[in-house]
């Protein structure tokens, strides 16, 4: 019997989650079929990426959880002359199929990778360049783009991605930056989910002036201050102190009681959660919410265990869709561990029409 053909996919994540990438990756593919003769996972833990190798199975980016860039992997060129490292990439390159929309050039998010942004950032121009020349490239953020990936500075990872299935971000990183105002970093984590769970339109017509939301765990306020800063109402509950611009703040009602016992008398349209607790009772706690119809949208956080994260997520996020299941609640849930997200990851839930 003929063996299947492999394809390679080159997965980016945070430093540390390699295994845990990985793992759900090949869960996903192994949803739709069997792996065939593909060989194991190459996973170097702390290097930011692995490869993994399929049959024909086709990979959901938005459904893995720890992908922050999901590229197919056409070429790897493991010694790269240190004096042209142009030529060889221009000669692989020249072996792909087709145009390509956008280049960009990639290295590990990791300390390592960090000190090669220079060179990436000179490298870029001269293979912009050539590729123009050869007319294989066109400004076109719409088709696929090139990946240069640089494990290191001698060698090279060379594949492409779907803008429809993949981040439209470099690094598959949507970078924010820290207001000034703002009473803490975690700010930016809700910013980013913002950024990467809704679109433009979903974000005007979700985060609106005059809205209500609670939120549970909220000191010292980062989280709270991204909604107030959208004229929307919030309930801060937590025993500890707001700080800064929100401390009596005319839209902000702090409250020092317990996130797990606190209801609103109220419904509101927002839920967002930040408290440092299990996943188990988090999640449990979310499906309370969306049941008793306290909320219609929710941002929250789940922190990881050390080990078995992918089971853990599995079990917390598993247990709110058969909760709103069994309650005929439509929705749409989205998990990402964002740029900002540590050993935790952020969660999009919303109420959907029929
Ligand atoms: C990671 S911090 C939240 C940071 C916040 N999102 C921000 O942007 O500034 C976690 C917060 O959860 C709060 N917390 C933990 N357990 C809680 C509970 N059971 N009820 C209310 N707050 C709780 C802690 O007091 C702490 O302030």
């Amino acid at each position: 019997m003929q063996k299947p053909p492999q394809t390679h996919w080159l997965l980016y994540c945070r430093s540390g989650f390699e295994q845990d990438c990985a793992q759900e990756a090949l869960r996903q593919a192994k949803q739709q079929k069997p792996i065939i003769g593909a060989e194991q996972p190459a996973i170097v833990a702390g290097s930011g990426y692995v490869v993994v190798a399929l049959n024909e199975q086709k990979l959901s980016y938005r459904e893995l959880i720890f992908t922050r860039q999901l590229i197919r992997l056409h070429r790897s060129i493991a010694t790269l002359p240190e004096r042209d490292r142009l030529t060889p990439i221009l000669d692989a390159i020249a072996t792909l199929p087709g145009n390509f929309g956008t280049l960009w050039l990639e290295a590990p998010d990791t300390n390592e990778g960090k000190l090669l942004s220079t060179f990436t950032r000179r490298f870029q121009p001269l293979l912009e360049t050539a590729l123009r020349e050869q007319g294989r490239l066109q400004d076109d953020p719409r088709s696929t783009r090139l990946h240069i990936f640089f494990p290191d500075k001698t060698s090279v990872m060379i594949g492409s991605s779907d803008p429809h299935n993949s981040a439209d971000a470099i690094m598959g990183i949507v970078r924010q930056s820290m207001p000034a105002e703002a009473p803490s970093r975690s700010t930016m984590k809700l910013a980013e989910a913002i950024e990467v769970f809704m679109d433009r339109s979903e974000q005007t017509r979700l985060l609106r002036q005059g809205m209500q939301a609670v939120d549970l765990g909220a000191a010292p306020g980062g989280w709270t201050w991204q909604l107030v800063r959208r004229g929307i109402r919030v309930i801060a509950v937590d025993n500890g102190p707001m700080k800064g611009a929100l401390i009596n703040h005319p839209l902000v009602q702090h409250l020092k009681q317990d996130g797990f016992k606190y209801a609103p008398r109220k419904a509101v349209d927002w839920l967002v959660c930040d408290m440092v607790e299990k996943p188990s009772r988090v999640s449990l706690l979310i499906g309370e919410w969306f049941v008793a119809g306290w909320c219609k949208h929710a941002i929250f956080n789940l922190k990881l265990p050390m080990k078995q994260r992918v089971a853990a997520l599995d079990s917390a996020l598993g247990g709110i869709r058969t909760r709103l299941d069994a309650e005929g609640i439509n929705y749409r849930m989205i998990a990402k561990q964002l740029y900002h997200d540590r050993e935790e990851v952020t969660v999009f839930l919303t109420k959907t029409k029929g």
